[in-house]
């Protein structure tokens, strides 16, 4: 049998060495495992996100039996990742969070942020920020995507690998995991040992063509130029 190859892994990285050593891994190590001391802590980390109100609109399926793995596979074009890997997580947006808002709301008043006067009057309030089921979808795909990247991160730092997938079929993955119709799931992130396999990282689009000044399409000489005058 071959012998698995498992890529050395360096831990307590810095933070931007973490952001450039992160990769999608697409060839993960067959067997290996995500010990609970591992799980704990790479939530304990997800779980700082921000989100809108502190609402923390994220849940996690945690999927390690290999059995329901090989279920998840055909659900997921067959992506070996589901199979190889130690986990698949589910990260799901909750598009009902404030019906923790009483707890959320106590919680700010108790930490000093608000009086009770505010408290009850951001009561209810949710609703006129979050007016409609399009509202309710972008606040929780924003949350649990910035939890998700947080995830990728943190586990990153902790020597494991990690795959973001959105490559699945998703009726048949709700089924399977059994996933309320109040929550999307987001993504998939697999989660393991690399392999060692993947091929070098892909071009980055470049800082011109990503950064705006001031306004859609403002260059950073046209503001200093406007500005000087
Ligand atoms: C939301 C999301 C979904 C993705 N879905 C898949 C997927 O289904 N299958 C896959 O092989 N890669 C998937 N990827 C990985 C991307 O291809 C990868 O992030 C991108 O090519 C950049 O590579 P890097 O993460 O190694 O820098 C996904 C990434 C994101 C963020």
């Amino acid at each position: 049998m071959e012998a698995v190859q498992r890529k050395p892994v360096q831990v307590d990285l810095s933070l931007e060495d973490a952001i450039r050593g992160r990769r999608s891994v697409h060839y993960f190590a067959p067997g290996a495992r995500v010990r609970d001391d591992q799980w704990a802590k790479l939530f304990e980390l997800t779980a700082l996100s921000p989100s809108s109100f502190n609402f923390q609109p994220w849940d996690f399926v945690v999927v390690d039996d290999q059995a329901r793995k090989e279920q998840l596979l055909p659900l997921c074009w067959g992506q070996k990742q589901v199979v190889d890997s130690a986990a698949v997580v589910a990260v799901l947006g909750d598009k009902n969070p404030h019906r923790r808002d009483a707890q959320v709301l106590q919680q700010f008043q108790d930490n000093g942020y608000i009086d009770e006067q505010t408290r009850n009057a951001y009561m209810g309030a949710v609703d006129v920020v979050y007016p409609d089921e399009a509202r309710k979808i972008e606040h929780a795909v924003g949350g649990a995507s910035l939890a998700a990247m947080t995830f990728m991160l943190a586990a990153h730092g902790m020597g494991l690998a990690t795959l973001p997938m959105i490559g699945f079929d998703p009726v048949g993955v709700r089924a399977l995991l059994k996933v309320p119709d109040e929550y999307l799931i987001t993504m998939l992130i697999a989660v393991g040992e690399s392999a060692d396999r993947d091929l070098p990282r892909q071009q980055r689009r470049p800082y011109d063509d990503i950064v705006h000044w001031e306004v859609f399409g403002g260059s950073r000489k046209t503001v200093y130029l406007e500005s000087a005058s």
